[in-house]
């Protein structure tokens, strides 16, 4: 399976949807969550009601992928009866997205309080999430790929680095890797002393198979880094972009932010002021991109190249 090259955008993150103006930025993608647009798993519809419209609007108006985060596609539930196959898998068809990305730590059908629980790195589990992950994509029809987590704690019971782990899992699953940076950089930050390493991370997953990237930002709080997606992207998640982007070809990179005031050094920033951020971190993304692909590599540069 292969992706399309598509180039820089944002989530639609519903924390963003009432003020940040999506419609008017020429983005290359825009990335969906089915999470917070999928209907009750009680109920008959697909689609939240109140998401409808503003969905078909969007649809209308950019090229889409798709992000799970809590389908229970790596939980211990059949699949069959996940979030993932009964409302998901359904959303990325009737959206004809090119790729779906899900997240990697463990949910069940609550979905609640699950944010940080990270997979168990272990031989044995990278081959029982490998047959689900291999039956998913199956159900998708597109390339499925999986996102590293920021975690605050490693799983009980691991015995393997994750990059060893997410290597293993993808060659089993014949599936792809959605590499976010700026969980990288927070899981640096908090494990860094026990060994984590950015650098050999990078230099053990195989890089080719990676779809998508995503840049964000986050703190410091209470003596832990955390990936909250309320400030501008940090710095050396730029360094990182730079790096990757010269040793592989993703389909896109995607900004995420999660507020609706972003932190900087110099104190909380109104709405306007986040606009500005973000658009200054979008201008930076596209600049990184041409400086690696060349002008015209974008979804809305290639037209006027060609
Ligand atoms: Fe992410």
């Amino acid at each position: 399976m292969g992706v399309p090259i598509l180039g820089v955008g944002l989530q639609f993150n519903p924390s963003l949807m009432d003020w940040f103006p999506f419609l008017d930025q020429p983005l290359d993608v825009l990335e969906i969550l089915f999470d917070g647009m999928m209907a009750p798993l009680d109920g008959p519809g697909l689609m939240l009601p109140t998401m409808v419209d503003t969905m078909h609007e969007v649809a209308a108006r950019f090229p889409l992928v798709g992000h799970s985060n809590y389908g229970g596609d790596f939980g211990f539930d059949a699949l069959g009866s996940t979030p993932a196959v009964r409302r998901h898998v359904p959303l990325a068809r009737a959206f004809g997205v090119p790729w779906v990305s899900n997240h990697c730590f463990y949910s069940d059908a609550s979905w609640c309080d699950v944010w940080s629980s990270p997979l168990q790195f272990t031989r044995d589990e990278a081959d029982r999430l490998a047959a689900r992950a291999r039956a998913l994509q199956e159900l998708y029809g597109v390339p499925l790929a999986h996102e590293n987590a920021a975690y605050y704690r490693t799983c009980p019971g691991s015995d393997m680095q994750e990059e060893d782990f997410l290597a293993r899992l993808v060659e089993r699953a014949g599936t792809y890797l959605h590499l976010d940076l700026h969980n990288l950089y927070a899981n640096a930050q908090n494990h860094g002393a026990v060994g984590y390493s950015i650098a050999r991370f990078l230099d053990t997953i195989p890089l080719d198979r990676v779809t998508c990237i995503h840049m964000a930002g986050g703190r410091w709080l209470d003596n832990q880094y955390h990936d909250l997606h309320d400030t501008p992207v940090v710095e050396p998640v730029w360094d990182l972009l730079d790096d990757v982007l010269s040793r592989t070809r993703p389909g896109a990179v995607i900004l995420e932010y999660e507020t609706d005031a972003l932190h900087r050094c110099d104190g909380v920033l109104d709405i306007p002021r986040s606009v500005d951020a973000i658009l200054a971190d979008l201008e930076r993304a596209r600049s990184a991109w041409d400086q690696a692909y060349g002008p015209g590599s974008r979804q809305t540069t290639c037209q006027e190249a060609a």
